[in-house]
């Protein structure tokens, strides 16, 4: 393996390049390479001033992630960047791509930076439920004002060149070619005799204000990342920063960084880290299956679903016919897609050239025939079994051979609808989330005929239009919506037992999903869920009281919040929820006809309930093998349906309070509650009893 980190001499000036393909993210052999060249450097008397830059496409763009398990091998962090900053002679960080985490902390400890227009400075740590541990969170607001060092490192967002200048972590902002601007910067340095500007001899910038600030910070930080110990563990130490020296503070820095990584929160969101990875990999699938190429896409049903799926492809310049049934509903479709393009220009986020360069990709048709150039036809018309099999049966006689036949069903059989065409080894499913244009989830639902290669297309799909892609089986709801299933009804019982609506959602909100679900389902409309389980009447529990408060609401036609009530009241301009005294009264009209005992269940109850009930359906997924591993369970709970990432997924979060905890809970609902709802996964039983553990057995099953 080649050197890391090397460097040339330029007529005094020493320019540093860390090669360490694909991001130059900082691992052992590149702290080892870092040391080596300063130490040498060192005794180099020709050197007046040192460049560092990096080869590739950015700068470095974070830290080997496994270290966090490893340990940290020695040089440690804190020793090479001290090297850095003690340097004799001024040393300057030449910034292109993203500089993520130890990439910032790095060009901190340097002593001046220039950054191409196009770079940005950023320090996600929290994301992974820990602060930085390089000595940003004591450099940093030496650098750039509190303010802004806490903005950056709360938020995660990169801060752009242009900002970062203003801000004075960038001194000069290069048009053109890095390295000779970045030496011609250095050797102007050393003209004006300008030596090492080293950071931490530098004033915290705003510490008269610090109080106030992080005061007002830690407020917001407990309503927007509740639960959460990483950010205020991050306030801590930005208050060190201002109140001892710098190198009091890097010990408090790395007292707390050793604590977070150690902490379920870290772990959690290392488990999405690798699970995120892993979802590409399908066992039993040769790796160098090909996918198949997809140059057009083809869509029909131009509404909510179609629409967002048609945004998702031109976004990322994959050209799409757009189909539709009647010109007034692809006209219709066709205004929304602009209308949500509009708002993003509006927004700022979007150039209206792009916009119309991305409308215009879309070839809007009332005919069939013109998906015959599709390699891929996604079909997303009304959730009817009928319509869809005569949809693909259609689709059959125009597509191309080898062409592509997805469908966006939620519900319905996709086997069944393969068998409409005479190649159901093209057709699998392609679950998308409303609104598909920003849910970053994409369930790929492998059908029983689905040939290799088509999944191996629809996971590369999802890579190029930015989801993530989770490979599922067939069943009723795949892996998310049936996972869904046990929940609401939990859900929905707790408030035929004496909580209220809002009891129960807070319940939920409190323990860290982004919204309860029975507020969830006066977003999505009462009526959906509602007349789903009427289609399949006949396959669900003979109990009155199953899934009965969003019955009542439908026959009142309190369908949520396009009726401005449902589970709650949506008046005023805001349309913000509030309690409804008649829905609440009309439950407990109901508990009582139907004699049900007021348990008036606590907080922990229906959290339990609610979420063991999901753990328990996952676990028989699991053993059903419609999902592949208990890791893609997670992955697609926190990608889709608000799970908080900082608790890992269900399967993890099952996993951090012990099987056997969450298995003498359910035996205890067993016996306290309806039994026939109650029934342990052998799966999870198996696992509690053992003192096994979901991640456990993934590790079995995959060896
Ligand atoms: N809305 C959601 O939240 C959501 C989420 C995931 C999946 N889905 C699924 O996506 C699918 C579409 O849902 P939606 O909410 O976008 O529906 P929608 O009612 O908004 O749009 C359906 C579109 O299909 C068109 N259409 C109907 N028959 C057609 C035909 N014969 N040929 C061509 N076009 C036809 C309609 O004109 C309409 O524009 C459904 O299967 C649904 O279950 C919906």
């Amino acid at each position: 393996m080649s050197d890391p980190v090397t460097y040339t001499l330029d007529d005094g000036i020493a320019v540093i390049t860390i090669d360490s393909p694909p991001v130059n993210a900082v691992d052992q052999a590149l702290r080892a390479g870092l040391k080596k060249v300063f130490l040498e450097l060192r005794t180099q008397s020709a050197v007046k001033a040192v460049v560092l830059m990096c080869a590739g496409k950015t700068f470095v763009a974070g830290a080997d992630i496994k270290e966090f398990d490893t340990g940290i091998a020695d040089p440690g962090y804190h020793e090479v960047l001290r090297l850095i900053e003690d340097s004799a002679v001024p040393v300057v960080a030449a910034v292109h791509g993203t500089a993520l985490g130890a990439g910032t902390e790095i060009a901190l400890a340097c002593h001046y930076r220039v950054a191409l227009e196009s770079a940005r400075f950023g320090l996600p740590e929290l994301s992974l439920g820990i602060i930085p541990g390089a000595g940003g969170t004591q450099r940093l607001p030496r650098v750039v004002p509190l303010e802004v060092a806490l903005d950056m490192m709360l938020s995660g967002k990169p801060l752009p060149a242009a900002k970062a200048l203003q801000a004075g972590l960038v001194d000069a902002l290069v048009d053109g070619d890095l390295r000779p601007a970045a030496i011609a910067f250095a050797r102007e340095l050393v003209r004006k005799g300008a030596g090492p500007r080293r950071t931490r001899e530098q004033a915290v910038k705003g510490a008269e204000n610090a109080a106030a600030l992080i005061a007002a910070k830690r407020l917001q930080v407990a309503k927007t990342m509740r639960n959460r110990r990483s950010p205020l563990a991050l306030l801590d130490a930005l208050q060190a920063a201002v109140d001892l020296d710098f190198d009091q503070g890097l010990q408090l820095e790395a007292k707390l960084s050793a604590q977070l990584e150690q902490a379920t929160e870290a772990k959690a969101l290392r488990h999405l880290f690798y699970a995120e990875r892993e979802v590409r990999k399908i066992p039993g699938l040769a790796r160098d299956i090909a996918p198949r190429p997809v140059a057009r896409v083809g869509i029909v049903g131009s509404g909510t679903m179609g629409g967002g799926i048609a945004m998702c492809c031109v976004n990322v310049s994959i050209p799409v016919t757009l189909v539709d049934a009647t010109p007034q509903n692809l006209e219709r479709g066709l205004a929304l897609i602009r209308k949500n393009y509009q708002r993003s220009v509006e927004r700022g986020n979007l150039k209206a050239e792009q916009m119309e360069q991305r409308l215009a990709l879309i070839t809007p048709s009332l005919d069939f025939g013109t998906l015959a150039t599709a390699d891929l036809i996604i079909e997303a018309v009304y959730e009817n079994f009928a319509l869809k099999k005569e949809i693909f049966a259609k689709l059959d006689a125009v597509a191309k051979p080898g062409a592509i036949l997805g469908t966006n069903t939620s519900t319905l059989d996709i086997d069944t609808i393969a068998a409409e065409t005479k190649r159901p080894q093209d057709v699998i499913g392609l679950h998308f989330f409303s609104p598909a244009n920003v849910m970053q989830l994409l369930e790929i639902v492998q059908a029983g005929k689905t040939a290799p290669d088509v999944v191996v297309t629809a996971l590369e799909l999802a890579k190029r239009i930015k989801k993530t892609g989770v490979v599922a089986k067939v069943c009723y709801g795949f892996i998310g919506n049936r996972m869904m299933d046990p929940y609401g009804r939990e859900a929905e019982r707790c408030v035929l037992e004496g909580a209220t609506p809002a009891e129960v959602d807070s319940a939920l909100e409190q323990w860290g999903m982004a919204m309860g679900i029975l507020a969830v389902y006066d977003m999505a409309g009462v009526d959906i869920g509602y007349l789903t389980r009427l289609e399949r009447a006949e396959l669900l529990p003979k109990d009155p009281s199953f899934y009965r408060p969003s019955a009542l609401l439908y026959a009142r036609g309190w369908i949520g919040q396009k009726a401005g009530r449902g589970y709650y009241r949506y008046d005023g301009a805001e349309r913000k929820r509030t309690p409804d005294p008649e829905v609440i009264a009309m439950l407990a009209d109901e508990a009582q006809r139907l004699a049900i005992p007021q348990r008036h269940p606590d907080a922990l109850e229906i959290e339990q309930r609610c979420l063991f009930a999901m753990i328990n359906e996952g676990a028989l997924l699991l053993e059903e093998g419609i999902a592949l591993r208990a890791s893609d369970i997670d992955v697609v709970y926190t990608a889709g349906y608000g799970f908080p990432r900082y608790r890992g997924g269900p399967m993890f979060y099952a996993d951090t309070l012990g099987l056997k905890a969450v298995y003498d809970r359910i035996v205890e609902f067993q016996q306290t509650l309806d039994p026939q709802y109650w029934q342990p996964a052998p799966l999870l039983k198996k696992l509690a009893l053992s003192g096994s553990s979901f991640a456990q057995w993934q590790v079995e099953q995959i060896r």
